[in-house]
Order: C-alpha cells, then structure tokens, then sequence
C-alpha cells in the first residue's frame, strides 16, 4: 500500500493550508539592501506607531531579529492576531507589501 503524501513536500507534518495561502514560502525581497522609499513610508504608515521606528517596539513586540520569520510573520500581518490589539492588514497591505517590510526590518 502506498505511503500517503506528506502535507508538506518536505515531509513534515501539519495543518494544510488553504489554495488562497501566501503566493510566497519564503520572503522573495530578503537580503534586499535598499528596500524601497516606499516601503518605509508604508512601515510608517501603517505600523510604526505600535512597533516604533525601524520596529523597536513600544505598544507592540519588538520586530527586529525575528522571533516571528517567513510565512508566520506574513499571517500575522494579514491576518492579524484575534484578542490583541494587533489588526489584519490584508486588503491594506498586500502580501508583496508584508514581504518588502519584513525585509526592511531585517536591515
Ligand atoms: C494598533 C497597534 C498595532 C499596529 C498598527 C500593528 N501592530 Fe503588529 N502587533 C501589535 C501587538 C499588540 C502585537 C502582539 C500581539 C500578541 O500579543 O501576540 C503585534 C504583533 C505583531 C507581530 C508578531 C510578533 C511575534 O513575533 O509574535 C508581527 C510580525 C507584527 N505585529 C507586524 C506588524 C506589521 C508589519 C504592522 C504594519 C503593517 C503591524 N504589526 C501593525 C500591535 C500592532
């Protein structure tokens, strides 16, 4: 009897996710020196008041060095976090737009 394919092509195990998932499994802007002067003016916009400058903190967590990276920052950005103060940003913030600033936290 055949093995049952693994959710994951890499075999580990999981929830599957959704066919309306992230377009992206890893963040295709990453290692991006210079992310656009736009995307700093997005951060600005739309996250700086709650994460700070270059996402030090304040009324939300510190984003820098990653505790959160890859496809689970993008769902909290898009999804949000239900029972926190942190909201869903899909519709405002496209998942391009989530990527470009995760890599402009990174710097
Ligand atoms: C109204 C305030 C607010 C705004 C605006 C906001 N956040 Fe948050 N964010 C929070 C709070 C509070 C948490 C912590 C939620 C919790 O307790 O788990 C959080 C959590 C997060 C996390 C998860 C951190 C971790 O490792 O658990 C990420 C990633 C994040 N925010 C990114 C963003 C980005 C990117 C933006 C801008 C598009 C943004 N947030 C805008 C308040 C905010």
């Amino acid at each position: 009897m055949p093995h049952p394919p693994a959710p994951f092509p890499d075999g580990r195990g999981g929830v599957p996710q959704p066919a309306s998932a992230n377009q992206y499994e890893t963040n295709p802007f990453s290692g991006d020196p210079e992310p656009a002067e736009e995307v700093r003016v997005l951060y600005n916009e739309t996250c700086v008041i709650c994460h700070g400058p270059n996402g030090a903190g304040g009324r939300g967590p510190n984003l820098t060095g990653f505790p959160l990276a890859g496809v689970g920052f993008l769902r909290v950005v898009l999804e949000g976090r239900s029972g926190t103060q942190m909201p869903a940003w899909k519709g405002k913030v496209s998942e391009e737009e989530a990527w470009k600033e995760m890599a402009y936290l990174e710097r």
